[in-house]
């Protein structure tokens, strides 16, 4: 089947397009990137999703206006990454579209009881003729899950190691990780959560700091210039968040644009100054993941795949890799994967399993009560060819 995954994540920079060529079924399972194109929003667009994702700054019909000009936005990026690839919209059978979180709510219990995305799939499905399929998220919290990570589960499908444990992390928005036992041990489970803010923290201070000349710190561009300062560090690391046991998410609602303002007041009245600034935050990510991995790692990690955005930051990465060691920090091109366009890519697969009405979720991974078939379909013109190719 050719399916096209459609994603942006909680850092808001963009939708990232995979088209993918999918065979088989869970354990037997081909994906390949047919191709992989990347969007970054325009600025206002941008600006628009981050209001949207703040209470004090959010309204209704603002919302609603978002959820279907950004589904426009998927439509249009969707059209032009088949474009790129000469391709026509005839020649893929579904989509699978993330959309965009607004809201994943975590009840002071732990639990999450809403995670809410908009990008109307009506839209995907009228402009480009192809059934939709979008709101993975909510199947699994009805089912008492966190509706998250997702991600998990093809990680457990594609990237086991044959011999040793692995632990595939990515740093977006947020960060979440899944570690994997290997093939050879069929005994154990996966275990995947939120291991904090990735990315989010630092892009609002990096705008905020460069007045909004940068939304990120790109190639490290400050953090390199300052140093960490060890005990704000440590005060960061004293959020309730990294000592909850797993299952366990987090989103901007915890680690988002007022978190991020309300942490440069407080550096700054410690005197720190704006590369300090950076390249603490820079450290907090590095660190909460290593702290993570200390605290909750089921048997030692020999490699650690990583994706996401972060993975393009060379000073966190090199804080990692330290902080990690001995284990190997690889990326997802090492194990022969596309660590850009992989969480676009899972979109996909989630896709095809759920057209394939198969769940798509491990209760180990979630905390649900069951696995779940996920998303909601949308039919589009290649509707009722796709079911009797598939199903009659
Ligand atoms: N060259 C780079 N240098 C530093 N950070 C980068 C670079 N490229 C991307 N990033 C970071 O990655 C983020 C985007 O990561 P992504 O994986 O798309 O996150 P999400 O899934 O939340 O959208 C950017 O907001 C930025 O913080
Ligand atoms: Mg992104």
């Amino acid at each position: 089947m050719i399916v096209i995954g459609l994603m942006s994540g909680t850092s808001a920079d963009g939708v990232d397009v995979a088209i993918c060529d999918i065979r088989g079924h869970p354990g037997d399972m081909r994906v390949e990137l047919l191709c992989g194109a990347a969007f970054a929003y325009e600025r206002e667009m941008r600006e628009r999703i981050l209001a949207s994702c703040d209470p004090k700054s959010s309204r209704v019909h603002q919302i609603a206006d978002l959820h279907v000009d950004l589904a426009s936005v998927f439509a249009d990026c969707t059209i032009a990454a088949l474009d790129q690839a000469g391709m026509s919209a005839g020649q893929v059978d579904l989509i699978g579209s993330h959309g965009q979180t607004l809201w994943h709510n975590v009840l002071p219990s732990g639990q999450v009881n809403v995670s809410f995305q908009v990008v109307e799939a009506a839209v995907l499905a009228e402009r480009t003729g192809i059934t939709a399929i979008s709101n993975f998220r909510a199947r699994d919290i009805a089912a008492g899950g966190q509706g998250a990570p997702l991600t998990s589960f093809v990680d457990w499908l594609l990237l086991r190691h044959p011999t040793h444990w692995r632990a595939v992390q990515n740093i977006g928005g947020m960060g979440n990780v899944t570690f994997l036992p290997p093939l050879s041990d069929e005994a154990s489970a996966p275990i995947a959560f939120d291991t904090g803010p990735g990315n989010a923290l630092l892009d609002i201070a990096v705008t905020q700091i460069s007045r909004g000349a940068m939304t990120y710190d790109r190639d490290s561009h400050y953090a390199r210039q300052g140093r960490v300062n060890e005990e704000w560090l440590e005060a960061l690391l004293g959020h309730p968040y990294y000592e909850r046991d797993y299952p366990k998410t987090t989103g901007r609602e915890t680690f988002g644009t007022a978190a991020a303002l309300s942490l440069i007041s407080e550096a700054r009245s410690r005197g720190l100054e704006n590369a300090e600034i950076i390249a603490t935050l820079t450290a907090l990510t590095a660190s909460n993941i290593a702290d993570a991995y200390r605290r909750f790692a089921p048997a030692p990690i020999r490699e650690v795949i990583l994706g996401g955005g972060g993975r393009h930051n060379p000073v966190m990465v090199g804080m990692l890799s330290e902080l990690l060691a001995p284990a190997n920090v690889l990326t997802h091109e090492d194990i022969g994967m596309d660590s850009d366009f992989k969480e676009a890519l899972v979109f996909a697969v989630l896709a095809y399993e759920t057209w394939h009405n198969r769940p798509a979720t491990l209760p180990v991974l979630t905390g649900a009560r069951r696995a779940s078939v996920l998303g909601s379909i949308t039919p589009g013109a290649n509707y009722v060819d796709l079911l009797r190719s598939t199903w009659l």
